[in-house]
This record gives C-alpha cells, sequence and structure tokens, in this order.
C-alpha cells in the first residue's frame, strides 16, 4: 500500500482519519477537496519521515501524516548521536531497522533523502531500499565496486536484470562525516539522479521502473532473495515523497540553497609552467600494432621465419588441371637470418593452368583504388622453371586487382621488385589475397623457392620501409612531443632470450631473423626496428624516448648482478647507434643503414615496470647502467621504472590503468607530489572501460586525469596513454587508443581528450578555483605570449551544468577577457557510447564561436562532455 495515493489499503493512516472525519462531519468541504487532490497522488510532505531522535527503545516513530513505525532489528541496532535533532539510528553492519510495506510505489515519481556516516567504507552499504522478491526496488546506497554513492536500480526484480546507477562523482566518502544523500525517480523525464549534500552528481536514463512491494529497509538492501548490503555507521532523518523533488527542494533539505556553480580563474595569480614535453606517445608491438598495424608491410610471415613447420598465412594457387604444392624449405635458406624459404613444386602444368603461391596478409590484403603497391622477393628457380611469373592482388573471386610480370627466374637467389597498379575505378577492398604464380606449360616437376616476399602500399612520407599513412597521420594529428619505445612487455620478452634485441632489428629487412613476439604472442619480423622507430620520432617532429632492456624478463627472470655486463654494454651500443658520430662503430652503422645524422636523443629509460621484479635487484641493476651511461653520455636523463636510492634518478616511469571513477576522483595525485625530487613520467595509462578502444566514460576519466597532469606538470613532465595501438582482428588488450582494421582507422574518444587537450593548452597553468560542483575536474592555462587562456571543464556526469565562469585579474598586460571566443566540445548521450570501426566518428571534437564574453560570463557544460574554452585576453 502506499500512503498519500490509496486510502483503501490495511494501514490506518492519519491520512483515513482525517478523511473520514472529514466526510462524517461534512464540516469543511473546502479542506475535504483539498484532500481528495492529495489522495489522488500530489502530497507535497513526505510519505515517511523518521528522525530517529527516540534516542531509546526498538521502534522509530513515524513524523509524516501516515504513522508507519519503523522496528529496529539485530543486536547491533541502535542510538547515536544524531546529524538532526538529538539522535540517530545507529548500525553495526549486522542491523537494520524496517518498515513492513513498500513506503512509496517505485513504478512511479519518488524520492529518497537521508542522512548517513559510516564507521567503514569498503563494500557495498545500503542506506535506503524497497524489498522486491529477489532485488531491491532501489538502493540509496555507497557502492562497493565504486567505492561512490549511489541510486541504483534493476530493469527487472532479478539478479540477471540490467543495472542502472546514477552515481557520485567522487569516490571513497570520508568515514566519520556526515553526507545528505537524495535519489530521485522522474519518470517523466525517464531518469534517477542523485544528489549529495544537495548537489546533483549525476542523472541517467531508467525506463523501466517497477513497482517493489516489499519493506521499507534503513540500512540494508535485498540482493538474490536475501537481506545484504548492511550499513556500518549511522543514519538520520530519512524522508520518502511520492514526487520526484526538484533541486530547489533537495538543496533545502540539505541545509542548502541551489546555487550554481562557479568557476573562478586567477589571470593574476601565481603561474606553474606546463611542461612542454608533457603530451608524448608510447608505442609497443601489442595488438598487431606493428605488425599488421602501422608498419605498412602488408604480407603476413613474409620471411617464412613464423613458425617452423607450416608456411603460416600462404597457400598454393592451383588451377585448371594443374598440380603442385608448398612447403617451407630450411635446405635452402635466403640468407644465414632467414633460414626457411618458401618451396613451390610444380607436379604437372599445361595450357590454361596456373600454379603458384598466395599470402592472405594481416586479415586480408588491401586493395585502393589508383594506387601504386610495391612487391618484391627473392626467388631461385629448379631446372625446368623458368618462369615467366605473374605477380597479382586479386579478389577472392579471382578477379585480378593489380599485376606486373616478371619474365624469368634464375637458378641461384636473385631479388625481383615490381609496381602494382590498381584501376581508379575498383572499390576499396580488404579481403584479397597476394598472388605470385606461373602459367608456364612445360614446368612439370621443376621447383620455385622464394623468400622475403614483401608488399608494401604507399607509405607515410614516401619512406621505404615506413608507416601506414593512415595510422601515422593520426599520430601526428596528436602533436605528441616525443615517443617512448620499444615496450612494454615487448621490450622485456617472456624470457631473456625473447627480448627486443635491437642488434636484430638493424640493417636490410632481409637480413634481420625476426623474434616470436611472446610477450603478445605472434611473430615479428623486426622490419619495424630500432632505425624505423628512431625515423618515426623524426618524421613525426618526436623526441625519442629509448627504453633499453635492463635484465629482466617477463616470466620473473632477472640477469644477475656478475652477468650484467654484456647487455650493460648492448645498451651503450644502441645509444651509439642512435646518437654516434659516423666515425664510431655503431654511428658508422646508422650512418651504412641510411642515417649518417646522429639522432637527437634525450631520455633512456632503464628497463620495464621493474617494480615487478620481485629479487629486489632493481637497484643494483640500475645502477649498473646508470654508471655506464652517465659517464659517456652525462647529458642523458636517465629514467627509473622501479625505487632506486643507490644513483640519482632524472625521471620515475609511473604506470596507471584504472576505471573512470578513480581517475575522475583522482585528479588531484600529484597535487602534493615532491617539486624537489625526480620529475615523473606517467609513460603508461588509461581509463580501462570499453573495448576494443575506450568509450565516453573512459574519456570522461582520461579527461580528469590530464587537468591533473597538465596542472602538475611542473613535477609529471611526460605522460603517454597505453597501449596506442590496436587492430580490432586481434585485441590482446582490451583497452587502446586508436583502432583499425586491415583498410580503415578511428580514433577513439579518449583519442580525441588527448589530440583536444594536446592542441588547446598554453604554457602556464593558472589558479582554478571551483565551487558549489564537488568532483569537477578542471584546469586554466595561459599562453604567454599571445594571452589565449584555456579553460578545461571535464563533466563527468549526466546532467548539464551551468556555470558563472569569472576571470579576475588581466591577460598579458593587465586587461581583461575579450569578447568572442571559442569553445570545443567532446560530448555524448551516454558513457558507453563510442566510436567503433563502423563508426568512426560517432563522437568527436566540435568547436563552436562564443561571443559576447567578459571578465565573467555563464555557460553551460552538457551531460558527459569535455570542454576547452579558449578565451582572448588583451
Ligand atoms: O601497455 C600494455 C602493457 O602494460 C605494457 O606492455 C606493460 O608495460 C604494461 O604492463
Amino acid at each position: 500500500m502506499f500512503p498519500g495515493r490509496d486510502l483503501s489499503g490495511t494501514a490506518t493512516t492519519r491520512r483515513n482519519r482525517y478523511l473520514l472525519a472529514a466526510l462524517a462531519t461534512l464540516a469543511a468541504l473546502v479542506a475535504v477537496a483539498a484532500l481528495v487532490v492529495i489522495a489522488s497522488g500530489g502530497s507535497t510532505g513526505p510519505v515517511g519521515h523518521w528522525t530517529f531522535d527516540e534516542d531509546s527503545g526498538t521502534t522509530a516513530a513515524d513524523s509524516s501524516e501516515h504513522d508507519n513505525l519503523a522496528t529496529l532489528v539485530g543486536s547491533g541496532a541502535g542510538w547515536a548521536a544524531g546529524k538532526q535533532g538529538g539522535s540517530s539510528l545507529a548500525l553495526n553492519g549486522r542491523s537494520y531497522a524496517e518498515i513492513g510495506m513498500p513506503i512509496v510505489n517505485t513504478g512511479d515519481d519518488f524520492s529518497v533523502s537521508a542522512w548517513a556516516t559510516f564507521t567503514g567504507t569498503s563494500g557495498y552499504q545500503t542506506v535506503v531500499s524497497i524489498d522486491g522478491d529477489q532485488v531491491s526496488g532501489f538502493y540509496l546506497q555507497l557502492r562497493g565496486d565504486t567505492g561512490r554513492f549511489s541510486l541504483t536500480r534493476l530493469s527487472t526484480d532479478s539478479t540477471s536484470a540490467t543495472t542502472v546507477t546514477a552515481q557520485a562523482v567522487t569516490t571513497s566518502p570520508t568515514t566519520g562525516t556526515w553526507y545528505h544523500l537524495v535519489g530521485v525517480q522522474d519518470t517523466t523525464a525517464g531518469r534517477i539522479l542523485l544528489y549529495v549534500n544537495g548537489i546533483l552528481q549525476d542523472s541517467v536514463p531508467y525506463t523501466s521502473p517497477w513497482r517493489a512491494s516489499g519493506k521499507t529497509a534503513i540500512g540494508r538492501g535485498r540482493y538474490d532473495g536475501n537481506r545484504v548490503d548492511f550499513l556500518q555507521g549511522q543514519i538520520d532523518d530519512v524522508q520518502v515523497f511520492d514526487r520526484a523533488l526538484p533541486a530547489t527542494e533537495v538543496a533545502a533539505l540539505a541545509g542548502t540553497t541551489a546555487t550554481a556553480p562557479t568557476i573562478t580563474v586567477n589571470a593574476s595569480g601565481p603561474t606553474t609552467r606546463v611542461s612542454p614535453t608533457l603530451f608524448g606517445t608510447f608505442f609497443e608491438e601489442i595488438n598487431h600494432s606493428g605488425e599488421g598495424g602501422i608498419y605498412a608491410e602488408l604480407l603476413n610471415n613474409r620471411s617464412m621465419m613464423a613458425d617452423a613447420t607450416t608456411p603460416l598465412h600462404w597457400s598454393a594457387v592451383i588451377s585448371g588441371r594443374g598440380t603442385g604444392s608448398i612447403a617451407l624449405d630450411p635446405g635452402v635458406p635466403l640468407n644465414s637470418a632467414l633460414t626457411r624459404s618458401l618451396r613451390l613444386d610444380v607436379t604437372s602444368t599445361g595450357p590454361g593452368n596456373r600454379v603458384g603461391v598466395a599470402n592472405d596478409g594481416f586479415w586480408g590484403v588491401p586493395a585502393k583504388p589508383a594506387t601504386t603497391y610495391r612487391a618484391s622477393f627473392s626467388a631461385k628457380a629448379s631446372s625446368g622453371f623458368a618462369g615467366p611469373l605473374t605477380v597479382s592482388i586479386e579478389r577472392p573471386t579471382g578477379q585480378v586487382l593489380a599485376s606486373g610480370t616478371v619474365p624469368a627466374v634464375t637458378r641461384s637467389w636473385a631479388q625481383y621488385s615490381l609496381s602494382l597498379t590498381t584501376g581508379a575505378q575498383i572499390p576499396a577492398t580488404a579481403d584479397n589475397r597476394f598472388v605470385i604464380a606461373t602459367t608456364a606449360k612445360d614446368a612439370s616437376g621443376s621447383s620455385l623457392w622464394l623468400g622475403q616476399v614483401s608488399l608494401f602500399p604507399p607509405t607515410h612520407g614516401g619512406r621505404p620501409n615506413g608507416l601506414r599513412p593512415d595510422l601515422a597521420q593520426k599520430l601526428d594529428d596528436l602533436g605528441a612531443s616525443f615517443l617512448r619505445f620499444p615496450g612494454g612487455n615487448y621490450l622485456e620478452g617472456h624470457t631473456v632470450d625473447t627480448r627486443f634485441t635491437w642488434k636484430d632489428t638493424i640493417g636490410p629487412v632481409e637480413t634481420r631473423p625476426g623474434h616470436r613476439n611472446d610477450a603478445w604472442g605472434y611473430w615479428s619480423t623486426d622490419g619495424l626496428g630500432l632505425l624505423e622507430y628512431l625515423q618515426w620520432a623524426e618524421d613525426l617532429g618526436q623526441q625519442p624516448l629509448l627504453a633499453v632492456y635492463a635484465g629482466y624478463s617477463l616470466n620473473g627472470t632477472h640477469v644477475p648482478a656478475d652477468q650484467l655486463g654484456p647487455y650493460v654494454q648492448d645498451a651503450l651500443d644502441e645509444i651509439e647507434y642512435a646518437t654516434g658520430a659516423v666515425t664510431s662503430t655503431w654511428g658508422a652503422k646508422r650512418a651504412a643503414d641510411g642515417h649518417p645524422q646522429p639522432f637527437d636523443l634525450a631520455y633512456v629509460e632503464i628497463g620495464n615496470e621493474d617494480w615487478l621484479d620481485a629479487s629486489g635487484s632493481y637497484d643494483s641493476r640500475y645502477a649498473a647502467f646508470y654508471d655506464a651511461i652517465h659517464a659517456q653520455y652525462p647529458d642523458l636523463e636517465l629514467i627509473a621504472t622501479a625505487e632506486v636510492t643507490s644513483r640519482p634518478v632524472d625521471v620515475y616511469d609511473e604506470h596507471f590503468y584504472r576505471s573512470s571513477s578513480w581517475m575522475n576522483s583522482h585528479a588531484d595525485y600529484y597535487d602534493n607530489r615532491s617539486r624537489s625530487g625526480p620529475e615523473v613520467l606517467v609513460g603508461e595509462w588509461a581509463t580501462r572501460e570499453g573495448s576494443p578502444t575506450p568509450n565516453m566514460g573512459a574519456a570522461l576519466g582520461d579527461a580528469s586525469w590530464l587537468t591533473g597532469l597538465i596542472r602538475n606538470s611542473d613535477v609529471v613532465t611526460m605522460e603517454s596513454y597505453a597501449p596506442l595501438f590496436v587492430n580490432v582482428h586481434d585485441v590482446r588488450w582490451a583497452v587502446d587508443l586508436i583502432g583499425y582494421d586491415t583498410t580503415t582507422s578511428y580514433g577513439s574518444p579518449s583519442y580525441y581528450v588527448q589530440r583536444m587537450l594536446a592542441q588547446h593548452h598554453g604554457n602556464e597553468v593558472l589558479p582554478t578555483e571551483v565551487s558549489a560542483w564537488s568532483g569537477l575536474n578542471t584546469v586554466t592555462t595561459r599562453d604567454s605570449t599571445t594571452g589565449a587562456l584555456y579553460l578545461t571543464v571535464v563533466n563527468p556526469t549526466g546532467v548539464s551544468r551551468a556555470v558563472r565562469v569569472t576571470v579576475e585579474g588581466g591577460g598579458v598586460d593587465g586587461g581583461g577577457v575579450g569578447p568572442t571566443g571559442t569553445a570545443t566540445v567532446l560530448a555524448a548521450g551516454s558513457p558507453t557510447d563510442t566510436n567503433t570501426i563502423t563508426d568512426p566518428t560517432a563522437i568527436v571534437p566540435v568547436t563552436h564561436a562564443m561571443s559576447g564574453l567578459s571578465g565573467a560570463f555563464d555557460h553551460t557544460f552538457p551531460p558527459y562532455s569535455v570542454t576547452v574554452l579558449q578565451l582572448a585576453t588583451s
């Protein structure tokens, strides 16, 4: 029964009595009319109100007009000093209070208000709920999974139903502090809302309100038919309403006034610098991010080295009455690095027949219109096989999209290359294959050996052995200042033997043996090797940040101190390869590889995530590398990956893979970091929500986190998101910044956050204060040359926020805010909204002009949005 809606219930309510009395006496027709209105659903006061001011006994009175007594249940239920009035309900994690009926219809509008304080903040703790059969009709609670206050509803009365939760912006309430919580269900708007301390935290769509018909519980919930989520602490002044309270009434219940949030920027206040190197990128070979990713090679297993016995990704092409077979042939290696070739045995040929080999690429071989592909291979033929060979890109149907001819092959290894150009009219396709075949009529009983078979599309900047243009362009658009490489786990390998052995990754590609990337489970040809990484950084105007192997691999092995010498020397050689004069041993090698000019290397990282090395050997391993590198290269900044006490550390690399609620509530993580200690590289981080690429909720967490990194970039001098890339056909890591398949690519909402904030910031941080918006993450920077202000605001809630923005003090010369500016906004309808390979631009930043600005103006920040306001100051 629902007092305030239904006068025929079993509960003899005070309203019943009033109504009956009024009807009986017929004394006040106006009053009767008014009560009928109330009875039909227009009550203004609460339909239940427990002040818990009794301070003794086992019941709590309902001070609303309905007299629904709450009974204390469990030996730990008692009384303690209250927040409102004399006392409050004290609970010990096993006790609660309950009213033997649902105090409100959860199938309709309702609001629940309560004060609560907690003695511990772990686990789910429910302040108010109404029992369904299996689950509660709603939970006004502290959530155990996110540590946030919430109003949560399930879509039906079932544990397997969908959960909808409006949550507080911040996590981890402080024990011993009173919080005012209000949950609102507004069925007209189709939303549930949560307020904390009078301030709207979240508003989310909820469209399946169902009526819970069990008891009303204070201090517990119900799940799987059981009483659960017991609260430890105190609850006071619980009020339940049969309507959706507006914000002003919620604020009044919380004892505040519903003031509009304000953001105040102090343009003449003290500033700190924004690190010019803050925004960077981190690349490692994961998710086919190099092979089948940014490394533009289109053929898979071009070197025949990916497997010892099976010619992976190669198949025989036999048509007509020709017969033949293929096999790996270790007896006829291409050279000492590529110790296997692909042998095509031609059993029989004849007129109209075709015999050859095909490669299926990385989930297909792409073909775009009017495009020239460069094919190359080494071949050697037995007697009886003279060619010619036809080289082609073909549709699965056999339709030839581009082809060329090698007139003849010789009896000894020789290299062949040719251009294949597609027609202007072909559609872009991905499911093609690359074919080398002969239609010679007289090749029966002969063999052809192939090695290092390669197909390249046009590359970024036309660089041979270069990068896939669309992916390189996406990186270029990020405007990153550095490139950290080559890993990550990929650097370390699962074992010492499968680490990134840089010396095997330089020189002509057909002399690179490749290695099994056992950190991420596939073969690397090492075509993307040390020189290519350095050139990539150079081409995109980035500083290389070279991570060197420091004697620790993923299986937990660490190289003991007395065997570390060769690894230290290897790192010295690697630095010399990158930076040495052409007269040095390794500088000369670099010159021979085509790059006489030394690279501009400033940072060397010693290992990766060595905090995982439980042996405690990192300090001494770092010391060995530090002593050797510092002696020869005193200007290099050395980056440590775990705590070091024995030697100086220039920069520490710290990694964070976290939830959006953690990121949204930890933007202040570095606010109190010592400014006299080493700088910080946040070399890997991501909000892990959405897959294969992050969704809008993750992007909001990322943006919040970035506001803190920008604000603290006098100490956090570099950051790089991880991982950067995912081939959507091979998701080895769940959440990755940029997705792609064989032909197309897209940026995630998190990608656009990186891009927006990298492109829209100044060089100094201005003090910025926020009021009446708890949990808002914001940062303001100014370009000291132009005077432009960049105010970044992250609204992670489902509520649009009208904010008064005030810029105090002046611009570069003390002047004010100019009348025009821009707002660049990344926004979505829901945190789960995202971009995908088939819907790549569902969420992209939009810039619009603003006018009528001055030193104080109002701006509305949409739900689930990241905004950068760019303001002119004179
Ligand atoms: O970025 C994915 C992995 O996360 C990296 O390889 C490793 O450094 C970290 O644990």
